[in-house]
Protein backbone atom coordinates (compact mmCIF):
# COMPACT_ATOMS: atom_id res chain seq x y z
CA UNK A 1 0.00 0.00 0.00
CA UNK A 2 1.54 3.68 -0.87
CA UNK A 3 0.30 6.28 1.07
CA UNK A 4 0.96 10.37 -0.16
CA UNK A 5 0.75 11.96 4.02
CA UNK A 6 0.35 15.77 3.05
CA UNK A 7 1.69 18.33 5.74
CA UNK A 8 2.62 22.06 5.77
CA UNK A 9 1.52 23.51 9.19
CA UNK A 10 3.68 23.27 12.73
CA UNK A 11 0.48 20.86 14.52
CA UNK A 12 0.71 18.72 11.68
CA UNK A 13 4.32 17.34 11.88
CA UNK A 14 3.56 16.36 15.16
CA UNK A 15 0.65 14.83 14.21
CA UNK A 16 2.42 12.83 11.08
CA UNK A 17 5.48 11.95 13.88
CA UNK A 18 3.34 9.51 15.50
CA UNK A 19 1.34 8.03 12.71
CA UNK A 20 4.83 7.65 10.71
CA UNK A 21 6.27 6.04 13.51
CA UNK A 22 3.18 3.76 13.94
CA UNK A 23 3.31 2.70 9.93
CA UNK A 24 7.80 1.98 11.16
CA UNK A 25 6.11 -0.05 13.73
CA UNK A 26 3.85 -2.21 11.62
CA UNK A 27 6.20 -2.31 8.35
CA UNK A 28 8.75 -4.16 11.16
CA UNK A 29 6.46 -6.51 12.33
CA UNK A 30 4.77 -7.13 9.15
CA UNK A 31 7.64 -7.90 6.53
CA UNK A 32 4.74 -9.05 3.87
CA UNK A 33 2.25 -6.07 4.47
CA UNK A 34 4.07 -2.90 4.02
CA UNK A 35 2.45 0.42 3.84
CA UNK A 36 4.95 2.42 2.25
CA UNK A 37 4.81 6.32 3.35
CA UNK A 38 5.88 9.10 1.15
CA UNK A 39 5.66 13.03 2.63
CA UNK A 40 4.82 16.11 0.67
CA UNK A 41 5.56 19.08 2.59
CA UNK A 42 3.81 22.11 1.36
CA UNK A 43 6.12 24.63 3.02
CA UNK A 44 2.71 26.91 4.46
CA UNK A 45 5.47 26.93 7.60
CA UNK A 46 8.76 27.28 6.22
CA UNK A 47 10.83 28.84 9.15
CA UNK A 48 13.23 26.65 10.85
CA UNK A 49 11.72 26.60 13.95
CA UNK A 50 8.32 26.56 12.62
CA UNK A 51 8.90 23.79 10.92
CA UNK A 52 12.82 21.42 10.15
CA UNK A 53 13.08 21.54 14.41
CA UNK A 54 10.31 19.48 14.30
CA UNK A 55 11.34 17.17 11.75
CA UNK A 56 14.55 16.66 13.66
CA UNK A 57 13.46 16.16 17.28
CA UNK A 58 10.79 13.95 16.90
CA UNK A 59 12.72 11.98 13.89
CA UNK A 60 10.83 12.29 11.07
CA UNK A 61 10.97 10.67 8.07
CA UNK A 62 12.25 13.24 5.62
CA UNK A 63 9.48 14.98 3.32
CA UNK A 64 10.11 13.50 -0.12
CA UNK A 65 8.84 16.48 -1.70
CA UNK A 66 9.52 19.81 -0.22
CA UNK A 67 6.86 22.39 -2.12
CA UNK A 68 8.20 25.39 -0.47
CA UNK A 69 4.82 27.47 -1.52
CA UNK A 70 3.66 29.23 2.27
CA UNK A 71 3.13 33.02 2.68
CA UNK A 72 0.78 34.85 0.66
CA UNK A 73 -3.23 34.91 0.48
CA UNK A 74 -5.22 31.99 1.36
CA UNK A 75 -6.51 31.50 -2.22
CA UNK A 76 -2.87 31.59 -3.27
CA UNK A 77 -1.62 29.57 -0.75
CA UNK A 78 -4.08 26.98 -1.18
CA UNK A 79 -4.34 27.19 -5.24
CA UNK A 80 -0.66 26.66 -5.43
CA UNK A 81 -0.03 24.06 -3.06
CA UNK A 82 -3.52 22.33 -5.23
CA UNK A 83 -1.68 22.50 -8.24
CA UNK A 84 1.55 21.34 -7.03
CA UNK A 85 0.29 18.34 -4.75
CA UNK A 86 -1.75 17.15 -7.95
CA UNK A 87 1.58 16.78 -9.94
CA UNK A 88 3.19 14.82 -7.11
CA UNK A 89 0.08 12.77 -7.31
CA UNK A 90 -0.21 12.16 -10.70
CA UNK A 91 3.66 10.71 -10.45
CA UNK A 92 3.13 8.89 -7.48
CA UNK A 93 0.12 6.81 -8.07
CA UNK A 94 -0.80 6.33 -4.16
CA UNK A 95 -3.17 3.93 -3.15
CA UNK A 96 -4.36 7.11 -0.13
CA UNK A 97 -3.59 10.53 0.30
CA UNK A 98 -3.42 11.39 4.42
CA UNK A 99 -4.22 14.59 5.59
CA UNK A 100 -4.34 16.48 9.13
CA UNK A 101 -6.85 18.68 10.58
CA UNK A 102 -7.61 21.92 8.99
CA UNK A 103 -4.92 24.08 7.39
CA UNK A 104 -4.89 25.28 4.07
CA UNK A 105 -2.39 22.32 3.10
CA UNK A 106 -4.56 20.18 4.64
CA UNK A 107 -7.83 21.39 2.26
CA UNK A 108 -5.50 21.90 -1.14
CA UNK A 109 -3.32 18.16 -0.57
CA UNK A 110 -7.95 16.52 0.09
CA UNK A 111 -8.64 18.53 -3.13
CA UNK A 112 -5.67 17.10 -5.41
CA UNK A 113 -6.71 13.92 -4.04
CA UNK A 114 -10.12 13.93 -4.55
CA UNK A 115 -10.23 15.67 -8.26
CA UNK A 116 -7.93 12.69 -9.17
CA UNK A 117 -10.26 9.97 -7.62
CA UNK A 118 -7.37 8.74 -4.84
CA UNK A 119 -9.39 7.81 -1.47
CA UNK A 120 -8.49 10.93 0.72
CA UNK A 121 -8.29 9.73 4.87
CA UNK A 122 -8.40 12.80 7.14
CA UNK A 123 -7.29 12.87 10.36
CA UNK A 124 -9.28 15.07 13.03
CA UNK A 125 -12.11 14.55 11.08
CA UNK A 126 -15.87 16.18 12.52
CA UNK A 127 -14.24 19.14 14.39
CA UNK A 128 -16.28 21.93 14.15
CA UNK A 129 -16.60 25.25 15.81
CA UNK A 130 -19.37 26.31 13.50
CA UNK A 131 -17.83 29.49 12.89
CA UNK A 132 -17.88 30.13 9.21
CA UNK A 133 -15.66 32.79 9.45
CA UNK A 134 -12.73 30.78 10.21
CA UNK A 135 -10.53 29.71 7.50
CA UNK A 136 -10.27 26.35 9.39
CA UNK A 137 -13.80 25.87 9.80
CA UNK A 138 -13.99 26.18 5.87
CA UNK A 139 -11.08 24.12 5.39
CA UNK A 140 -12.34 21.06 7.49
CA UNK A 141 -15.41 20.85 6.19
CA UNK A 142 -14.66 21.31 2.68
CA UNK A 143 -12.19 18.11 3.76
CA UNK A 144 -14.45 15.33 5.59
CA UNK A 145 -16.93 16.13 2.53
CA UNK A 146 -14.36 14.83 0.02
CA UNK A 147 -12.61 11.94 2.50
CA UNK A 148 -13.20 8.73 2.26
CA UNK A 149 -11.81 7.67 5.79
CA UNK A 150 -13.02 9.79 8.26
CA UNK A 151 -10.88 9.63 11.59
CA UNK A 152 -12.80 11.53 14.36
CA UNK A 153 -10.49 12.31 17.90
CA UNK A 154 -13.64 12.29 19.70
CA UNK A 155 -17.53 11.28 20.18
CA UNK A 156 -18.54 14.59 19.47
CA UNK A 157 -16.24 14.76 16.46
CA UNK A 158 -18.35 11.48 15.28
CA UNK A 159 -21.81 13.19 16.53
CA UNK A 160 -21.16 16.15 13.93
CA UNK A 161 -20.50 14.24 11.15
CA UNK A 162 -23.84 11.87 11.74
CA UNK A 163 -25.59 15.31 11.99
CA UNK A 164 -24.41 16.32 8.75
CA UNK A 165 -25.77 12.79 7.33
CA UNK A 166 -22.04 11.49 6.88
CA UNK A 167 -23.66 7.98 8.69
CA UNK A 168 -25.71 7.83 5.64
CA UNK A 169 -22.57 8.05 3.04
CA UNK A 170 -20.34 5.66 1.91
CA UNK A 171 -17.48 7.13 3.74
CA UNK A 172 -16.61 5.30 7.10
CA UNK A 173 -16.22 6.67 10.60
CA UNK A 174 -13.98 5.61 13.12
CA UNK A 175 -13.72 7.03 16.52
CA UNK A 176 -9.54 6.76 17.30
CA UNK A 177 -9.10 8.87 19.85
CA UNK A 178 -6.32 11.87 19.38
CA UNK A 179 -2.97 11.55 17.60
CA UNK A 180 -1.79 14.14 19.46
CA UNK A 181 -2.22 12.38 22.65
CA UNK A 182 -0.19 9.96 21.46
CA UNK A 183 2.57 12.45 20.56
CA UNK A 184 2.17 13.70 24.31
CA UNK A 185 2.42 10.52 26.32
CA UNK A 186 5.00 9.33 24.16
CA UNK A 187 7.34 12.10 23.60
CA UNK A 188 6.56 13.34 27.23
CA UNK A 189 9.78 12.11 28.84
CA UNK A 190 12.00 14.30 26.09
CA UNK A 191 10.45 17.25 27.31
CA UNK A 192 13.09 20.19 27.90
CA UNK A 193 13.55 23.52 29.05
CA UNK A 194 14.16 26.29 26.72
CA UNK A 195 17.64 27.76 26.80
CA UNK A 196 16.12 31.41 27.00
CA UNK A 197 14.55 30.31 31.00
CA UNK A 198 17.74 28.72 32.30
CA UNK A 199 17.40 31.61 34.70
CA UNK A 200 13.59 31.40 35.22
CA UNK A 201 12.10 29.86 38.36
CA UNK A 202 9.40 31.58 38.82
CA UNK A 203 5.75 29.53 38.65
CA UNK A 204 4.13 31.29 35.32
CA UNK A 205 1.42 31.24 32.62
CA UNK A 206 1.88 30.04 29.01
CA UNK A 207 0.54 31.79 26.78
CA UNK A 208 0.11 31.70 22.76
CA UNK A 209 -1.87 33.93 20.11
CA UNK A 210 -1.97 33.26 17.10
CA UNK A 211 -5.61 33.05 15.69
CA UNK A 212 -6.37 35.74 12.75
CA UNK A 213 -9.59 36.57 13.94
CA UNK A 214 -6.75 37.74 17.35
CA UNK A 215 -3.81 39.31 15.49
CA UNK A 216 -6.03 40.58 12.71
CA UNK A 217 -8.43 42.78 14.56
CA UNK A 218 -6.22 45.07 16.65
CA UNK A 219 -9.41 45.80 18.88
CA UNK A 220 -9.39 41.90 20.11
CA UNK A 221 -5.48 42.11 20.66
CA UNK A 222 -5.24 45.47 22.03
CA UNK A 223 -7.51 43.36 24.75
CA UNK A 224 -5.87 40.39 24.87
CA UNK A 225 -2.60 42.15 25.56
CA UNK A 226 -4.27 44.40 28.44
CA UNK A 227 -5.17 41.86 30.01
CA UNK A 228 -1.72 39.80 29.70
CA UNK A 229 -0.39 42.91 30.83
CA UNK A 230 -2.55 42.81 34.60
CA UNK A 231 -1.56 39.35 34.80
CA UNK A 232 2.02 40.24 35.03
CA UNK A 233 1.47 41.67 37.65
CA UNK A 234 0.80 38.74 39.82
CA UNK A 235 2.32 35.90 37.66
CA UNK A 236 5.22 35.87 35.10
CA UNK A 237 3.71 35.52 31.56
CA UNK A 238 5.96 33.27 28.98
CA UNK A 239 4.89 33.97 25.80
CA UNK A 240 6.45 31.80 22.48
CA UNK A 241 5.44 34.60 19.58
CA UNK A 242 4.16 33.18 16.46
CA UNK A 243 5.65 35.06 13.53
CA UNK A 244 2.27 36.59 12.60
CA UNK A 245 1.75 37.59 16.21
CA UNK A 246 5.47 38.98 16.61
CA UNK A 247 4.78 40.70 13.32
CA UNK A 248 1.92 42.22 14.74
CA UNK A 249 2.79 43.70 17.84
CA UNK A 250 5.82 45.42 16.48
CA UNK A 251 4.17 47.25 13.69
CA UNK A 252 1.82 48.47 16.01
CA UNK A 253 4.02 49.16 19.02
CA UNK A 254 2.26 47.33 21.77
CA UNK A 255 3.70 46.73 24.71
CA UNK A 256 3.61 42.77 25.49
CA UNK A 257 5.06 42.73 29.57
CA UNK A 258 6.03 38.54 29.33
CA UNK A 259 8.89 36.67 28.82
CA UNK A 260 8.33 36.57 24.81
CA UNK A 261 10.21 34.07 22.89
CA UNK A 262 10.83 32.25 19.99
CA UNK A 263 8.28 30.13 18.39
CA UNK A 264 9.27 27.14 20.68
CA UNK A 265 9.72 23.28 19.58
CA UNK A 266 7.63 20.55 20.63
CA UNK A 267 9.88 19.39 23.30
CA UNK A 268 10.54 22.82 24.49
CA UNK A 269 6.52 23.64 24.35
CA UNK A 270 6.16 20.00 26.51
CA UNK A 271 8.13 21.24 29.51
CA UNK A 272 6.26 24.96 29.18
CA UNK A 273 2.84 22.39 29.63
CA UNK A 274 4.45 20.47 32.11
CA UNK A 275 5.67 23.43 34.22
CA UNK A 276 3.15 25.96 34.35
CA UNK A 277 0.57 26.89 36.25
CA UNK A 278 -2.31 27.71 33.70
CA UNK A 279 -2.62 28.24 30.18
CA UNK A 280 -4.37 30.88 27.87
CA UNK A 281 -4.38 30.36 24.30
CA UNK A 282 -6.30 30.59 21.11
CA UNK A 283 -4.60 27.47 19.58
CA UNK A 284 -7.02 24.35 19.21
CA UNK A 285 -3.96 21.89 19.93
CA UNK A 286 -2.53 24.19 23.50
CA UNK A 287 -6.36 24.17 24.48
CA UNK A 288 -6.10 19.99 24.55
CA UNK A 289 -2.27 19.77 25.50
CA UNK A 290 -3.27 21.49 28.70
CA UNK A 291 -5.41 18.99 29.45
CA UNK A 292 -3.78 16.23 28.67
CA UNK A 293 -1.07 17.82 31.39
CA UNK A 294 -3.72 18.48 33.81
CA UNK A 295 -3.34 22.13 33.58
CA UNK A 296 -6.60 24.85 33.42
CA UNK A 297 -6.99 26.27 30.57
CA UNK A 298 -8.45 29.74 29.15
CA UNK A 299 -9.13 30.11 25.74
CA UNK A 300 -9.32 33.30 24.22
CA UNK A 301 -11.94 32.37 21.36
CA UNK A 302 -15.63 32.55 21.13
CA UNK A 303 -15.77 29.10 20.00
CA UNK A 304 -14.10 26.11 20.77
CA UNK A 305 -13.96 22.53 18.55
CA UNK A 306 -12.65 20.74 21.78
CA UNK A 307 -15.92 21.50 24.13
CA UNK A 308 -15.53 18.56 26.02
CA UNK A 309 -12.72 20.13 27.95
CA UNK A 310 -14.91 22.93 28.54
CA UNK A 311 -17.31 20.59 29.98
CA UNK A 312 -15.06 18.80 31.88
CA UNK A 313 -14.37 22.32 33.86
CA UNK A 314 -10.56 22.13 32.56
CA UNK A 315 -11.46 24.87 29.82
CA UNK A 316 -12.98 28.56 30.18
CA UNK A 317 -13.88 29.88 26.81
CA UNK A 318 -13.17 33.54 27.22
CA UNK A 319 -13.26 35.12 23.83
CA UNK A 320 -10.81 38.90 23.66
CA UNK A 321 -12.49 40.91 26.34
CA UNK A 322 -9.79 41.78 29.27
CA UNK A 323 -12.13 41.75 32.32
CA UNK A 324 -13.34 38.07 31.02
CA UNK A 325 -9.76 37.34 30.70
CA UNK A 326 -8.85 38.09 34.10
CA UNK A 327 -12.03 36.83 35.59
CA UNK A 328 -11.24 33.52 34.22
CA UNK A 329 -7.78 33.83 36.56
CA UNK A 330 -9.45 33.82 39.46
CA UNK A 331 -12.20 31.47 38.54
CA UNK A 332 -9.77 28.70 37.35
CA UNK A 333 -11.07 25.47 39.86
CA UNK A 334 -8.75 23.01 40.93
CA UNK A 335 -8.98 19.36 41.82
CA UNK A 336 -10.95 19.16 38.91
CA UNK A 337 -12.15 15.03 37.97
CA UNK A 338 -10.19 14.09 34.83
CA UNK A 339 -11.83 11.70 32.09
CA UNK A 340 -9.45 9.91 29.50
CA UNK A 341 -11.35 12.44 26.87
CA UNK A 342 -9.21 11.91 23.90
CA UNK A 343 -8.28 7.78 23.63
CA UNK A 344 -5.42 5.85 25.49
CA UNK A 345 -2.65 6.94 23.83
CA UNK A 346 -3.10 4.53 20.75
CA UNK A 347 -5.04 6.79 18.60
CA UNK A 348 -1.59 6.36 15.62
CA UNK A 349 -1.85 2.43 15.96
CA UNK A 350 -5.62 1.85 15.56
CA UNK A 351 -5.33 4.06 12.68
CA UNK A 352 -2.55 2.38 11.09
CA UNK A 353 -5.08 -1.02 11.83
CA UNK A 354 -8.18 -0.04 9.77
CA UNK A 355 -6.05 1.41 6.74
CA UNK A 356 -4.22 -2.55 6.78
CA UNK A 357 -7.80 -4.25 6.93
CA UNK A 358 -8.96 -1.62 3.74
CA UNK A 359 -6.49 -3.63 2.00
C1 LIG B 1 -1.92 27.90 10.27
C2 LIG B 1 -3.31 27.25 10.19
C3 LIG B 1 -3.88 27.15 11.58
C4 LIG B 1 -2.94 26.46 12.55
C5 LIG B 1 -1.58 27.14 12.49
C6 LIG B 1 -0.60 26.42 13.37
C7 LIG B 1 -4.50 27.83 8.11
C8 LIG B 1 -5.61 28.61 7.52
N1 LIG B 1 -4.23 28.07 9.41
O1 LIG B 1 -2.10 29.21 10.78
O2 LIG B 1 -5.07 26.38 11.51
O3 LIG B 1 -3.46 26.54 13.86
O4 LIG B 1 -1.11 27.15 11.15
O5 LIG B 1 0.51 27.20 13.69
O6 LIG B 1 -3.91 27.04 7.43
N2 LIG B 1 4.77 32.83 8.93
C9 LIG B 1 6.11 32.99 9.06
N3 LIG B 1 6.89 31.88 9.18
C10 LIG B 1 6.36 30.62 9.15
C11 LIG B 1 4.98 30.48 9.03
C12 LIG B 1 4.19 31.59 8.91
O7 LIG B 1 6.64 34.10 9.08
O8 LIG B 1 7.13 29.65 9.26
C13 LIG B 1 3.93 34.04 8.79
C14 LIG B 1 3.65 34.30 7.33
O9 LIG B 1 3.86 35.61 7.06
C15 LIG B 1 2.18 33.97 7.15
C16 LIG B 1 1.63 34.13 8.55
O10 LIG B 1 2.71 33.86 9.45
O11 LIG B 1 1.55 34.80 6.24
C17 LIG B 1 0.50 33.19 8.84
O12 LIG B 1 0.88 31.86 8.48
P1 LIG B 1 -0.18 30.86 7.85
O13 LIG B 1 0.47 29.59 7.52
O14 LIG B 1 -0.99 31.53 6.79
O15 LIG B 1 -1.22 30.64 9.02
P2 LIG B 1 -1.02 30.34 10.57
O16 LIG B 1 -1.50 31.50 11.33
O17 LIG B 1 0.35 29.84 10.87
Amino acid sequence: MKIITVVGARPQFVKAAVVSRAIIEHNKEHPDNQIEEKIVHTGQHYDKNMSDVFFEEMEIPRPCYTLGIGGGSHGAMTGRQLEKIEEVLLKEKPDYVLVYGDTNSTLAGALAAAKLHIPVVHVEAGLRSFNMDMPEEINRILTDQISSLLFCPTETAVENLENEGFDKRPSKIHNIGDVMYDAAKFYEAKSVKPDALKDQTNSFALVTIHRADNTDDLGRLKEIVSALNELSKKMTVICPLHPRTHNVIKSEGLNLDAIVLEPVSYFEILWLLKNCELVLTDSGGLQKEAYFFKKNCITLRDQTEWVETVASGWNQLVGANAQKILLAVENVTENLEWPELYGDGTSAKKLVNVLIEKV
